[in-house]
């Protein structure tokens, strides 16, 4: 079944409070609800439907009264009186038999939740709606010492314990952890002087990966007050970290759950990266408090109401505490590599979706990330200062409610007098537009002229013009900006803008912050895009003029058999010789577009993409850049020699990334000679992570994989990065062969979801391995696919996603994954997670 937008209803009741009592029994929970409903008078319908999925109905009684109600496999509709009553209920549940991880389950001993988005109904019979938002207190039994829920405690004992939470939510915000667990503690005092108790819950034997995570809460709770004057509400701000989780982390009231690897760091076992992630999905979490908590949806096709504007807080605040420049060259490459496939393909939806059968698969890039990038050029269009005003106002005037995107834009609207009737386009229309540029040169006058195209999309044929903020600077032909960064409002399909007045035809810079999430299509000589590179004010840009000259670099190599240009390699050069640049910035100079975007280029210019022709080009042109800039590799390398103690700070994260990416450049040259010498000496995981890779890379590193293995065996965390780095950079031919190899590997422990992306997602990611000409990618990825489904529907479902891009390759394939895709969708009891996603893949 298919749920619509359009027919949206409220709920016929409304809920004062929510009593629940927890009898916890790995194989036999009790729940017994005691929960006060009114009817709604904003309500015409008065159905009294209770979603309930897996449970065993004990007894239920209105008012006191027994019922029997009939129940189906999604809940039930009872007749209730026409004026407010008590609706009271047990229900008995299996969490030891959860594997699916939605509801309560447990994960190594330990009982937890996840609601979003619509989990709690597998908890108790309930409207598990958003826009349905109560108290809750709940009492927890168990012979388990740390016993938690959302809220404030508000009673203790022995064997239980009481949480009161006094804000009104809705129940995909409730959460429930039991279990023996460590408290890391902290503290902040907010900005009103109001004390708050933090406590990070580990299992034993993590008590050491929780300082970092204990100082990100804190800096996020501090930046959130000055930024955006948002205080923490409740007297107790709790986060547990549990190892099978199906996505990052889940904002509940009070009791953010986090999966592990987005939450336990420590210099040993975490890598740089991993450290910036973690950091931004506290931060992230954290940020829902007030967008998404206080104000939440009032449905799930709003869902990026909160998501897109908590990821554009996350951002804003990596960019505050790190570096802005490389935090935006960061998410351009994210939203490169993971929004435009699938805004480009059969999994196509508006950023505001008008209906799903299954939401969890609408939890993706384009909501999450496009969404926030929707929200930041609603910033660039109406300036700092109307953006702070239309959120004090969001704020004030929604807080307690489930709201829509046109609540949103109302603000907006409201704050600064503008129409965003066509703004509001971006949430309904899917696909990414393309903007073509157009130049011309005449006495004194440049003129710039924009046209803008969306190709059509599953069930969107028609589009019309977007509002697309073009941040354009001019550059004279000796390097200086002779016109600062101005924001063009392109709204129509094609438009002109004229700069007067200037001496010589100037060089422009178009899209300069990447101030807009299209595909900008500019056919700028490798002489001009080595003349941004060298000279752009713009760091985005400068960034992007040499991605592009890669790019193009690449491509030629792939069509006209080209050998790497001068341009390019010069220009590289160059930047990385520049000591004044930020050592990260440096290291992101040294990308190179991943090789499914080249395909997706290809595809775009009407070849058909050739994987090992991809993998052979990116081989090559990385061979010819370590031999031009060799002499510079030794000193490069000697950045990560870092005398201070470790720390995770973006300077020395820079630093080691610069580094590490010379070392891999030196590799090619020496043997991995180098690597070698870095693994035996590395004293942190991003050292020690980095010269394995370039040792696989280099076709050795047997030894130190076993040592590796036998080093980090007790860590899950660290065997998640032994099984992805093996698939990730096993060669083309031997991909499919080193991840089947490693399922059948003993610590293959195929049910937690971590461990499974590791070796499944890696599959995915390696391009050339994965695209395999006979299909044992293609194969083992679906073997696996459907022998997860019947156990956790919403990692398979995620995982589909693979085969999003298939119809851009030769016949040849096209065929061995359409019968893939055939064989998973013809699974008896496939679930409806997977079936869903599987046929948009096919049909679109
Ligand atoms: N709201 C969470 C976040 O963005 C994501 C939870 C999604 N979980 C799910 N099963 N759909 O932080
Ligand atoms: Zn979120």
């Amino acid at each position: 079944t298919t749920i619509y937008l359009k027919d949206y209803t409220p709920f016929g009741y409304l809920v004062d409070s929510v009593h629940l009592t927890f009898d916890l029994a790995a194989h036999a929970t009790r729940v017994t609800s005691r929960i006060a409903f009114r009817p709604n008078p904003e309500a015409s319908d008065k159905t009294f439907f209770l979603h309930g999925e897996d449970l065993k109905l004990i007894r239920a009684s209105i008012d006191g009264a027994d019922i029997t109600p009939e129940i189906t496999d999604k809940g039930m509709t009872v007749v209730t009186p026409d004026a407010p009553f008590i609706w009271e209920a047990e229900v008995e549940i299996d969490p030891g038999n959860n594997t699916a991880l939605e509801g309560l389950y447990m994960s190594n001993g330990m009982y937890c939740t996840q609601c979003e988005a619509e989990g709690f109904r597998k908890i108790t019979f309930y409207p598990d709606r958003p826009d349905v938002m109560s108290t809750f207190t709940v009492r927890i039994n168990g012979d388990l010492p740390v016993l938690l829920s959302n809220g404030n405690p508000s009673g203790k004992g022995e064997g239980w314990a009481e949480w009161t939470d006094p804000w009104p939510k809705p129940a995909y915000l409730f959460a429930l952890v039991a279990g023996e667990l460590i408290a890391h503690p902290g503290q902040f005092t907010t900005m009103s002087g109001r004390d708050v108790e933090l406590n990070l819950w580990v299992r034993p034997g993590d008590e050491g990966k929780c300082d970092f995570g204990m100082e990100a809460l804190r800096k996020s709770m501090k930046w959130d007050e000055d930024v955006y004057g948002r205080e923490y509400d409740l007297d107790v701000f709790n986060i547990v970290a549990v190892d099978d989780f199906n996505m990052g982390a889940m904002e509940n009231k009070g009791l953010n759950i986090f999966n592990s690897s987005a939450v336990l760091a420590s210099p040993e076992t975490s890598t740089d990266a991993n450290f910036e992630r973690i950091e931004a999905i506290i931060a992230h979490e954290y940020f829902h408090n007030w967008t998404g908590n206080r104000i939440t949806c009032r449905d799930w096709f709003q869902l990026c109401l909160k998501e897109g504007l908590t990821v554009f807080r996350d951002a804003q605040f990596t960019s505050d505490i790190r570096s802005a420049p490389v935090k935006r060259i960061e998410d351009a490459i994210d939203l490169c590599a993971r929004q435009f496939p699938e805004d480009n393909g059969p999994l196509s939806h508006p950023v505001r979706p008008e209906s799903f059968q299954e939401i969890n698969n609408f939890y993706t890039a384009t909501v999450y990330e496009k969404g926030a990038e929707i929200i930041g050029m609603l910033k660039r269009l109406v300036g700092d200062e109307a953006y702070s005003k239309a959120l004090d106002l969001y704020f004030l005037r929604h807080d307690g409610q489930a709201c829509t995107i046109e609540d949103w834009i109302k603000v907006f609207e409201d704050t600064t007098d503008r129409d965003l009737s066509q703004f509001k386009r971006w949430y309904s229309q899917s696909g990414t537009p393309r903007v073509t540029v157009s130049e011309d040169w005449n006495d004194g006058t440049y003129t710039l002229t924009l046209a803008q195209h969306t190709e059509e999309t599953p069930g969107q044929s028609e589009k019309l013009p977007q509002v697309i903020p073009v941040a354009v600077g001019l550059l004279g032909q000796n390097g200086d900006e002779v016109r600062a960064t101005e924001v063009l409002e392109l709204t129509e399909a094609e438009q002109s803008f004229q700069f007067t007045g200037l001496a010589a035809k100037p060089v422009a810079s178009i899209l300069r912050d990447f101030s807009a999430p299209v595909i900008l299509e500019h056919d700028h000589t490798d002489a001009e895009r080595a003349f941004l590179l060298a000279h752009d004010t713009d760091p985005f840009n400068r960034w992007q003029a040499g991605r592009s000259l890669a790019q193009d670099t690449l491509l030629r190599m792939i069509l006209e058999d080209a050998t790497p240009g001068a341009d390019y390699l010069d220009g590289v050069l160059a930047v990385l010789r520049d000591g004044e640049l930020d050592p990260a910035y440096r290291a992101l100079m040294l990308g190179l577009p991943s090789q499914s975007e080249l395909a997706a280029a290809l595809f775009d210019r009407g070849e058909t993409p050739d994987p090992m022709a991809i993998w052979t080009s990116v081989e090559t042109l990385r061979q010819a850049t370590a031999q031009h800039v060799q002499d510079l590799l030794p000193r490069l390398h000697s950045e990560t020699l870092i005398e201070a103690p470790y720390s995770p700070d973006a300077d020395q994260a820079g630093k080691r990334s610069l580094g590490n990416a010379a070392l891999a450049l030196t590799s090619r040259l020496d043997g991995a000679a180098m690597a070698a010498e870095q693994y035996a000496a590395a004293g942190n995981m991003t050292q020690q992570l980095s010269a394995l890779s370039c040792l696989l890379r280099a076709g050795k590193g047997e030894a130190e994989l076993s040592t590796f293995y036998v080093q980090w065996q007790h860590d899950r965390l660290v065997m998640d990065k032994w099984f992805a780095l093996q698939v990730g950079m096993a060669s083309p031919a031997t991909t499919a062969d080193v991840a089947r190899t490693l399922t059948e590997h003993a610590d293959f422990n195929w049910k937690n979801p971590n461990r499974f992306r590791a070796v499944m997602g890696a599959l995915a990611m390696n391009h050339a391995g994965f695209h395999r000409a006979d299909g044992a990618g293609y194969a083992l990825l679906a073997d696996w696919l459907i022998k997860l489904d019947p156990v956790n529907p919403q990692t398979t479902a995620r995982m589909c996603s693979a085969f999003q891009t298939w119809k851009r390759y030769d016949a040849d394939r096209q065929d061995l994954i359409r019968a893939q895709l055939t064989r998973i969708a013809e699974t008896p009891d496939l679930s409806r997670d997977t079936t869903e996603m599987v046929s948009r893949i096919l049909n679109a």
